[in-house]
């Protein structure tokens, strides 16, 4: 039975299969009939589809909480419905207790400190390509790990290891929760890498080298030093928003240039463009494609009446695709400014790694555009992760071009 005091009622549920199918047309239908509604799916939410809502709840975090207490779960808040995972700090700490943790956060991502991690990006992104420029052909999937490989080794974790890192929050967040491929990352990989981050976060207290987790580890919060827990609620955010996001967003670039092959001529002859085509992909990919609150007091939102308690999705993908905000918004358009998406959220929560992220995805673009002008990708063979509702992407893109030679003399070595 639909509640009667929670309307406009929806039919909507960003984890059907339904949406899967196109979730940009599953959300243009939504602006069209209801830009806001309540859904029945997943125990009931409401949610937030136009420009204005999302960018008005995600800057309201007094109204929309993004913490445990207030979704009254164990799992991860900020998702619908609550996945196991972790508490993370800081996205899941509302102000004034959020600022403690972001001010730290913020002194690891900044861009000086992106600054430093160029050399990084470049080797790993380098390597990755030799893997596989004399074959002429590979899944394209496997190089835009980069992003996985540079956050595990920037956090100081086992680079050997990023394989398995950014394949089980992948999986948590990508694959449906009644599939083998969650209930493995659930109940296997997650706790033994773990347990590996534990042990990293000790060994980093007892002897500091020059990575993320010892400069965690030897700060404070409110004069006391930090716990191990504190620094691994952080440690698994900036694994969990380190992977899998970047790799999106260069998967669903390249498919798209694939198609597009004017615009990647464009891109070839002048790499200047990618600056502002970077931000234009975010906009329309929207790696990250939805994320939740909860309210926190009784409230009209909007026209909405909202309940304390009540769950919320603020649709980043949807948001960026509003007609009233942006022309022609279905157009993509690289030379697009200004471009005001919300792809890294907003607020204080919005996205802390946005200066790498814009980086790696650059990088790697700029590296594959160069190396592989000519590349074809295998339509028919293309996949999707079956579940497109928090990130979206491909499991697989089986891609040709004309073999090239390797830059590095020892690839296999970087990569691990
Ligand atoms: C294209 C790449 C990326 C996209 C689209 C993206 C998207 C987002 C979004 C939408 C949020 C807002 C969360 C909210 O409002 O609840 C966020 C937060 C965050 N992201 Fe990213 N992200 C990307 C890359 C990265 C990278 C590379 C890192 C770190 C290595 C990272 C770390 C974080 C962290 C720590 C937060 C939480 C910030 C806070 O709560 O203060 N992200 N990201």
């Amino acid at each position: 039975m639909s509640d009667p005091t929670r309307c406009p009622v929806v039919h909507f549920d960003h984890h059907s299969a339904e949406h899967a199918d196109d979730p940009v047309a599953s959300y243009r239908a939504l602006r069209q009939s209801h830009k806001r509604g309540w859904t029945e799916a997943h125990g009931g939410y409401w949610v937030l589809s136009d420009y204005q809502s999302v960018f008005d709840a995600a800057r309201d975090d007094d109204l929309f909480s993004s913490t445990r207490e207030a979704a009254d779960t164990d799992g991860l808040a900020i998702v619908i419905p609550p996945t196991p995972m972790y508490h993370h700090i800081p996205i899941e700490v509302d102000p004034p207790e959020f600022r403690k943790y972001r001010k730290i956060v913020n002194q690891i991502t900044a861009p000086s400190a992106v600054k430093r991690m160029e050399e990084m990006v470049e080797r790993y992104t380098t390597a990755f390509v030799d893997s596989v420029i004399e074959k002429g052909e590979c899944d394209f999937t496997t190089i835009i790990g980069v992003p996985a490989i540079v956050t595990i080794d920037w956090l100081g974790l086992p680079v050997e290891d990023w394989n398995r890192y950014a394949g089980a929050h992948r999986a948590t967040l990508a694959d449906p929760q009644d599939s083998p491929e969650f209930r493995h990352a659930v109940e296997v990989e997650l706790p033994a890498l773990s347990e590996q981050m534990w042990q990293t976060i000790r060994d980093r207290r007892a002897e500091p080298r020059d990575d993320v987790i010892s400069f965690l580890v030897a700060q404070e919060i409110d004069g006391r030093p930090i716990t191990d827990e504190e620094v691994f609620a952080i440690v698994d955010l900036l694994v969990s928003g380190g992977t899998g996001t970047t790799a999106s967003l260069v998967s669903q670039a390249l498919v798209w240039l694939a198609r597009n092959t004017e615009v990647r001529r464009e891109l070839i002859d002048d790499p200047g463009l990618l600056d502002r085509a970077v931000e234009e992909f975010l906009r329309v990919f929207s790696p990250t494609q939805a994320l939740a609150r909860t309210v926190t007091r009784d409230v009209d939102f909007h026209g909405c009446p909202m309940k304390a308690g009540d769950r919320v999705l603020l649709s980043w993908a949807s948001a960026n695709r509003d007609e009233e905000q942006f022309d022609a918004p279905d157009t993509i358009d690289i030379r697009r400014w200004p471009n005001r998406h919300v792809a890294f959220g907003i607020g204080v929560h919005r996205c802390a790694g946005s200066h790498l992220g814009r980086l790696m995805a650059k990088r790697l673009l700029q590296e594959i555009l160069t190396r592989m002008p000519d590349y074809t990708i295998d339509f028919a063979a293309l996949e999707r992760f079956p579940d497109q509702g928090t990130n979206v992407g491909f499991r697989r893109i089986p891609a040709r071009f004309t073999p090239g030679g390797r830059v590095l003399a020892e690839s296999e070595a970087v990569i691990g």
